[in-house]
This record gives structure tokens, C-alpha cells and sequence, in this order.
């Protein structure tokens, strides 16, 4: 997939995001996500696709075309929007997360992680695009359990002596067992070593998922407690 903004199915969709208001003075409570980007996105966008959002980001979905649109909330008054998209930022856990994705290759840890890149910004605020994954949290009770075949016994048993003794944070145990299953103790040793350098810790089912049926993170943005 070419993440260009001349790519057509993108450039449709950067089209009718123009026509939303990106401005530092609004505060981007959940609600206002959907008053203010999702409501006027669809007006000038009429093919299908879901919305959602967490604490700090809302999501555009596009399943069909394989991409989410990834959008920072600002949190913080202030911020000289126009500079934000090189280095880490305090309130843009996009860019927290594209620079997070370098890091992991540069740490060779890559495989885990769900590439987000900064794609472009409209009047200085900044959008990213990440690959459409399926989210644990929204899998069947069927495909749960299918998943759960995928991880051996030993390897979750193994997982659980492992977790135990380095009290790690709370991934979901089918796709940990998976992960494990794929890509053995070195890397995964390794992924937990990187999770806790880089202060990645909220693991939740909402934040883990499948692409193309491998485990990976979609959401991993650094945050502190
Ligand atoms: N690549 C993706 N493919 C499909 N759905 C996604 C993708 N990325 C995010 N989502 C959906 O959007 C939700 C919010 O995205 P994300 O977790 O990145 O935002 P957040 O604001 O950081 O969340 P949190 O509340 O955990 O801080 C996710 O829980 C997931 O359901
Ligand atoms: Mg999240």
C-alpha cells in the first residue's frame, strides 16, 4: 500500500477532512471528536467507514481500504501546532507513536509493532495513517478461540512461569501466546525489554490486534502513570 497523499482513495479522504475544523482552541474531549471532525467528515465523505477514539487519538477507519486515519487530540493549550511532526511531542501520541515504530526498528523489534507514519497536516495539525488491524477486543467468541489454538500449551505455560517472575504488564494471554508461538523467547524477551525502556505499558485488548493473522500493537504510545 502507497501511503501517498496523491494515492486517490486518500486523496478523497485528506479532501473531505479539509472541510473539518483543526484548531488549537478546541478542546477534543470524545465528544467533541465526533461533533467537530466525524460529523462534517461525513458530510463530504459518503463511502463507508467507522470512527472511534481513545483518550488521546481519534480514528478514522477504512477496513476495505486497509488503512485507519490516526488523529492527535490536543490536550494541551499552547502548542505551536506547525512544529510538532519531527521529535516526540508531550500531547501528540501520534507522533509519539511513528517515533516509537523507528525506535523499534532501530531496535529490531519492529515486527510487533504497527507502522504509524505521519502523513501530512491540514492548517498546521498533523494526521497519520496506520494499517487496519483487526482489535482483539472486537473479535468473535469463535475467533477468540481459533486464535487461541494458534499458541501451543507449552508456550503458554512457558509465558506463564516468564510473567510471574518479571511481573509484567497485562497482555491479553491468546495473543501473547501466539506472539510467543510466532516468534520465540529471544525476540520476545527482547519486545519486553523495549516495552519497559520505552515506558509502553497500557497493553489492553483495545490496543493489541491482528494484521494480515500476526500479532501485533496498534496502540504504543509511551505514557507515564
Ligand atoms: N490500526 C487500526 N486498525 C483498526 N482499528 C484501530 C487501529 N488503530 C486504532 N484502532 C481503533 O481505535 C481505537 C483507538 O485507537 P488508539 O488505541 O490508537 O487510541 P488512543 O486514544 O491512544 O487509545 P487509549 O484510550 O488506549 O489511549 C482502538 O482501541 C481501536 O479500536
Ligand atoms: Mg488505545
Amino acid at each position: 500500500m502507497n501511503y501517498d497523499i496523491e494515492n486517490p482513495d486518500i486523496k478523497e479522504i485528506l479532501n473531505a477532512l479539509s472541510y473539518c475544523i483543526f484548531d488549537d482552541d478546541l478542546d477534543y474531549t470524545n465528544d467533541s471528536f465526533y461533533d467537530n471532525i466525524v460529523s462534517i467528515f461525513k458530510e463530504h465523505y459518503h463511502k463507508p467507514f467507522k470512527a472511534d477514539n481513545g483518550c488521546s487519538k481519534g480514528v478514522l477507519i477504512f477496513e476495505k481500504l486497509g488503512f485507519v486515519i490516526k488523529i492527535p487530540f490536543n490536550y494541551c493549550d499552547g502548542y505551536e501546532l506547525c512544529a510538532v511532526t519531527e521529535g516526540d511531542s508531550e500531547w501528540d501520541y501520534c507522533s509519539q507513536e511513528a517515533n516509537r515504530y523507528k525506535m523499534a526498528v532501530d531496535a529490531e523489534v519492529e515486527e510487533a509493532f504497527l507502522p504509524t507514519y505521519y502523513l501530512t497536516s491540514i492548517d498546521c495539525y498533523p494526521i497519520y495513517i496506520q494499517p487496519y488491524a483487526e482489535i482483539l477486543e472486537n473479535l468473535s467468541f469463535e475467533k477468540y478461540n481459533e486464535k487461541s489454538n494458534n499458541s501451543s500449551k507449552e508456550d503458554r505455560e512457558t509465558l506463564e512461569d516468564f510473567n510471574d517472575t518479571q511481573g509484567f504488564y497485562q497482555l491479553n494471554v491468546v495473543w501473547e501466546g501466539e506472539f510467543y508461538t510466532l516468534h520465540g523467547i529471544d525476540y520476545f524477551v527482547r519486545l519486553k525489554n523495549f516495552f519497559k525502556q520505552h515506558h509502553i505499558r497500557d497493553l489492553r485488548t483495545a490496543n493489541i490486534g491482528y494484521y494480515n493473522n500476526k500479532p501485533v500493537l496498534v496502540d504504543y504510545a509511551s505514557f507515564d502513570e
